[in-house]
């Protein structure tokens, strides 16, 4: 059996890594600033991260809902205090896409409102719903209806309180900060005005920090940043540093009931070991705050004074969430920082660079990129 295709590939593969550094087959080494798509959050094979994983499959790896699971507990109590919501209660799952999913379905229960309103350029996963919530018609099929779902554009105060006048709405889903659409964020007074406007019309807000929340950008969570609180938060990514895990955080007004939600993996003991064992480094290594410090060092840097160095046109992000967008012409930087200078970086579209490197990025590091992407546009 051969694969079913449906990721382009870089011909380079990876087959050891060590904090920010990996290494291919052939012993070539790379800088990782990339992550694997902002998952490895305390960089690859953390010593603590590996004992605290192979200790626990040693105990038991898995077993399912239906017992007691300590580790779940633990994680939600060690979350909840790290993030500022441990009022919230938390519902474990294994993905990004699954986390929006259930999101939604908790709005929309506890609502009993069908509709959702999402924001232009928005992506929140490939599962029906969340696909369905994704400003992108092209990864739509026929199936994933979007009857239920509306885009109003990011940062539009008056479309948001046209569509959410009806009363209509279970949830507004929304990005810390929009990462696939190639780092924009919404405005500190947009974000204040949609929780005023949600808690008017009796509409969730679930904010989405599958990317942008864990530390990168310098507070657990970006909506943070506005000094808002969601009703619903999702998070994925780097929360397990590559273990498969994700989590629902919802605010004491949502009650549960059983059976309301469910997963056969999710919240499982492997996965919570790797997840507790994440934000034990992030709180032990002052994770946050080197992402805010090394995310200001590539803004100085990168952007002096306001002003994107060449080749740049604009820099933007926070902390450790950066786009990077480059003049025309030099649409071919980010493979050039592969395969000359061996930077693994992102894209989002062939204009915009992505940094989405580990929170235990260097100063160093971040130093030699900025130097091999000086030499490579001199
Ligand atoms: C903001 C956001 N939401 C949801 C997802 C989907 O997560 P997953 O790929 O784990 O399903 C992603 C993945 O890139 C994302 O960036």
């Amino acid at each position: 059996m051969d694969l079913f295709k449906v990721y382009k590939l870089w011909d380079i593969e990876p087959v050891r890594g060590l904090d920010t550094t990996l290494w291919d087959k052939n012993g070539v080494e790379y800088t990782d600033l990339y992550g694997g798509h902002a998952v490895i959050s305390v960089g690859h094979c953390h010593p603590h991260y590996v004992k605290a994983v192979t200790e626990q499959l040693g105990k038991l790896g898995f077993y399912s809902n239906a017992v007691q699971n300590s580790l779940q507990k633990e994680l939600a109590r060690k979350l909840g205090k790290a993030c500022g919501y441990d009022d919230y209660s938390l519902f474990l799952c294994n993905s990004g896409a699954e986390a929006n999913e259930n999101a939604m379905k908790l709005a929309s229960f506890h609502t009993g409102r069908a509709r959702i309103l999402a924001f232009g350029h928005a992506f929140h996963g490939r599962t029906s719903g969340a696909v369905a919530a994704t400003d992108n018609p092209k990864i739509q099929s026929p199936f994933n209806s979007t009857a239920n779902v509306s885009f109003a554009p990011l940062n539009d105060i008056a479309e948001v309180e046209k569509e959410l006048h009806s009363k209509e709405y279970a949830a507004v889903i929304i990005e810390g900060i929009q990462g696939v659409a190639g780092i924009y964020e919404p405005d500190d007074g947009f974000l204040l005005s949609l929780r005023e406007i949600c808690d008017k019309t009796g509409t969730m807000l679930i904010l989405d920090e599958i990317q942008s929340g864990y530390g990168r950008t310098g507070l657990f969570f970006a909506h943070q940043h506005a000094g808002i609180r969601a009703d619903i938060i999702t998070t994925a990514k780097g929360m397990g540093n590559g273990f498969p895990i994700g989590g629902v955080l919802v605010s004491p007004a949502i009650k549960p009931s059983y059976g309301m939600l469910g997963t056969t993996f999710g919240g499982n003991h492997l996965a919570c070991a790797a997840a507790i064992a994440v934000l034990e480094i992030i709180e032990s290594e002052h994770l946050i705050e080197n992402a805010a410090e090394t995310g200001e060092f590539f803004r100085q840097n990168l952007c002096p004074d306001g002003h994107p160095i060449h080749p740049l046109k604009e820099y933007r992000g926070r902390g450790l969430m950066i786009g990077l967008e480059v003049m025309e012409g030099y649409g071919d930087l980010r493979n050039r920082l592969l395969f000359e200078k061996h930077f693994f970086t992102g894209a989002a579209g062939p204009a915009v660079i992505r940094l989405l490197p580990s929170l235990t990025v260097s100063k160093e590091t971040a130093a030699r990129f900025i130097n091999a992407l000086k030499d490579l546009s001199a």
